[in-house]
This record gives C-alpha cells, sequence and structure tokens, in this order.
C-alpha cells in the first residue's frame, strides 16, 4: 500500500521548499514511483520540481458543474474521470497532480466523491503520495487523502512561527482522519535558533526531527525562478532534509 507523507504550515514558512527537497531526496535513493499533491491554493510545487500543469482539479470540477461541457451520451461519472485522467502531470521521477483554488459557491458532493474515488484507485500505482497542503488542512479532513503516515508541521526560525506550528499540531489532533507520525521542522535557521527557540517548541508538544538552515542557494534560484530539483547535493538545505529523512522510517 501507498505511503502517505504531508506537509503542513502557514504560508511562506517552506513547506513547498521541504517538499520538494523531501522527493528529490527519496526518488534519488529508491527505485520507487511518487506522486507529489500540490493541495496548496497558492499551488508552486510544480515550479519547484520544474514540472508545467495544463489544469488543476478544481478548474476541472467547476467545468463538470455544466451540463454543456459534457459531450452529449456519456455518462458524467466517465467524462469526470476522463478528464480528472487528464489533469495528471507524468514525469521520469515524479507524477504530479495539483489541486488548484478553492471551490465556488453550490454543492460539490458529486464530483468530490468522484475525486475521492480517482485519488484511492490511482494511489494504489504509487509507493509513495507526498502532499504539500493547505494551512487549513481540508483536503485531508474531508478525506480526499484518505489518511497520512507521516506529517511534517512546518515553521520558520521565530517564535511567532513555533507557536503557529503548535496550532496546526492542534488542527492536526482534531481530524477525524487517522495520522501516524507527526514531526516539526524548523526552516530557515541561522546559528543559534533552535536553542533560543527551545521553550516555545517545548510548548506545542511537537517532536522536532530537524532544522533547515538558512541557504543561499536556495534563495539564488528562487530568485533564478529556476527548479529547487535542481541543487547541487553539496547544498545545506539538501543535507538537511538528508538527515531529516534519515531519521524517520518513510523509506
Ligand atoms: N532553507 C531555506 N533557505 C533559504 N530560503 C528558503 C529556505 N526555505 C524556504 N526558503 C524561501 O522561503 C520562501 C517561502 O518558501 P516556500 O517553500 O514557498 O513556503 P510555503 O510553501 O510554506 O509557502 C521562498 O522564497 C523560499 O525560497
Ligand atoms: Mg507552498
Amino acid at each position: 500500500m501507498a505511503k502517505y507523507v504531508a506537509v503542513a504550515g502557514k504560508g511562506g514558512v517552506g513547506k513547498t521548499t521541504f517538499t520538494a527537497l523531501l522527493l528529490r531526496q527519496i526518488v534519488k535513493n529508491n527505485n520507487i514511483s511518487v506522486l507529489a499533491v500540490d493541495a496548496d491554493p497558492n499551488a508552486n510545487l510544480n515550479e519547484a520540481l520544474g514540472l508545467e500543469v495544463t489544469a488543476t482539479i478544481s478548474e476541472l470540477l467547476e467545468e463538470t458543474k455544466n451540463p454543456k461541457a459534457i459531450p452529449v451520451g456519456m455518462p458524467k461519472d466517465v467524462f469526470v474521470e476522463y478528464r480528472l485522467q487528464q489533469t495528471l502531470v507524468e514525469s521520469e521521477d515524479i507524477d504530479l497532480l495539483v489541486m488548484g483554488g478553492p471551490q465556488g459557491p453550490g454543492c460539490y458532493c458529486y464530483p468530490n466523491d468522484l475525486l475521492r474515488k480517482y485519488l484511492e484507485n490511482l494511489g494504489s500505482n504509487y509507493d509513495l503520495i507526498a502532499v504539500d497542503t493547505e494551512a487549513g488542512l481540508e483536503h485531508i479532513s474531508r478525506r480526499t487523502i484518505p489518511h497520512v503516515d507521516t506529517m511534517f508541521v512546518i515553521s520558520d526560525s521565530s517564535a511567532r512561527g513555533i507557536r503557529s506550528a503548535g496550532r496546526v499540531n492542534d488542527l492536526i489532533k482534531g481530524l477525524h482522519s487517522a495520522v501516524g507520525e507527526v514531526y516539526l521542522v524548523v526552516t530557515k535557521t541561522t546559528d543559534n535558533d533552535i536553542n533560543s527557540l527551545s521553550e516555545e517548541i517545548e510548548k506545542t508538544g511537537l517532536k522536532l526531527i530537524g532544522e533547515i538552515p538558512l541557504d543561499p542557494l536556495v534563495s539564488e534560484l528562487d530568485l533564478a525562478g529556476k527548479p529547487l530539483y535542481t541543487l547541487p547535493d553539496e547544498s545545506k538545505a539538501v543535507q538537511a532534509v538528508k538527515k531529516i529523512l534519515e531519521r524517520t522510517q518513510i523509506f
């Protein structure tokens, strides 16, 4: 069965960077099939991975609400499934699905049920599914993502960031779906940040699994609009993610 990994935290803390680097590390060292799911409405995992996206799931679900979009004689569920398949971006290392923006008004129960079934079937084709989540963890609470084996809560290296990570942890505890291990990752750290933040970290109840230092190479690529996937092995961020992965039981 596929392992589900999710990455949570408020905007700007480094979720997408961490997800891309985690996938880079996993794919490099294991011969496994990976599906990345960008569940953040502010979607940019594709850029970090260097993949081109043509359509998001939200756009497609919106389209299926228009009866004229469905070819005459085609059952609606067949049409939705066919269009869902078209949103999957396939590449040599990693496939990608982009959820897209929030859904508009009206009832989406029917297409969401189809989406849930589609993802369940699709999931069985992969060894690992990694989800770059949105702040409210909606796709997990709605069970579009069926369960999570390993959850990484990301915080930047500020007291406010750590407190926010604590609130994300409370949200995770309140989810009705099963979540296995939950780890804290503090990103963009310099010098002694972790020691200074230790009291705040303790208050969250989260288990710190590692830190990712502020890495000038990450900033450089970001500035140039280049995929993070291409970071060299010696990058500080790459090394840090490697260590974090080794401390988990993912692969
Ligand atoms: N370790 C790091 N070193 C330097 N810059 C980083 C690091 N991690 C993230 N960033 C930068 O922080 C910003 C937000 O990161 P991003 O991963 O997009 O956050 P999120 O997905 O949580 O919104 C980006 O400009 C990114 O380049
Ligand atoms: Mg992001």
